[in-house]
């Protein structure tokens, strides 16, 4: 079965799609939650799921034990879900091809260093776009700039808000994450 690590520091819904969607077809496991913050929700759903977790620090993410500890999970994939600090370069290199990130919006349009969370859906409709939508992307070691693996639409229509879009953002991410995960994991 194979394993995969979950690095994410908030809510926790794009984990949770993912922890059930393994839950139910038994191909593979969320086998550990990575977090840097220890109020995150996500822990919440670790806690309810019986699923290990390790918090990390600025300077414990810089580490080489961290590596150690997440080889010890032996995973096949490292799955971003809500994870805000850039990947350091030799971790990308340690995992090389093997970490993906869920960015709420279609790259390469309001991605980059800070555009996260609400502020990427305000830029969208500051913007005027008619279309928003994920883009699931290889991470390497500029933010939001690796290959993209697969984009998925929605309409923003006149009067939308950014929680409205965040919403619509939301039910394409749990669509769709688990799916590309599964099929990434298949072709492996
Ligand atoms: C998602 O919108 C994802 O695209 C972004 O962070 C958000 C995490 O949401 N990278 P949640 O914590 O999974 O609800």
């Amino acid at each position: 079965m194979d394993s995969i690590i979950v690095f994410a520091s908030g809510t926790g819904t794009n984990a949770k799609a993912i922890i059930e969607h393994f839950n139910e077809n038994k191909k593979a496991k969320v086998s550990l939650i990575v977090c840097n913050n220890p109020e995150a929700g996500v822990l919440e759903i670790a806690k309810k799921e019986h699923i290990p977790f390790l918090i990390i620090t600025k300077k414990t993410f810089q580490e080489v034990l961290l590596l150690e500890q997440l080889h010890d999970y032996q995973p096949s994939l490292i799955v971003l879900a809500g994870f805000l600090w850039k990947i350091p370069e030799h971790f990308v290199h340690e995992f090389k091809g093997k970490i993906i990130n869920i960015h709420p919006a279609l790259l390469p349009s309001h991605g980059g260093k800070g555009m996260y969370g609400a502020k990427v859906h305000d830029a969208v409709i500051n913007a005027k776009d008619r279309q928003s939508g994920i883009t699931i992307h290889e991470v390497n070691e500029r933010y939001d700039e690796g290959a993209i693996i697969l984009q998925a639409r929605c309409a923003v229509k006149e009067g939308d808000t950014a929680d409205q879009l965040a919403r619509k953002i939301h039910e394409l991410e749990h669509f769709y994450y688990p799916r590309v995960i599964e099929q990434l994991l298949a072709s492996k």
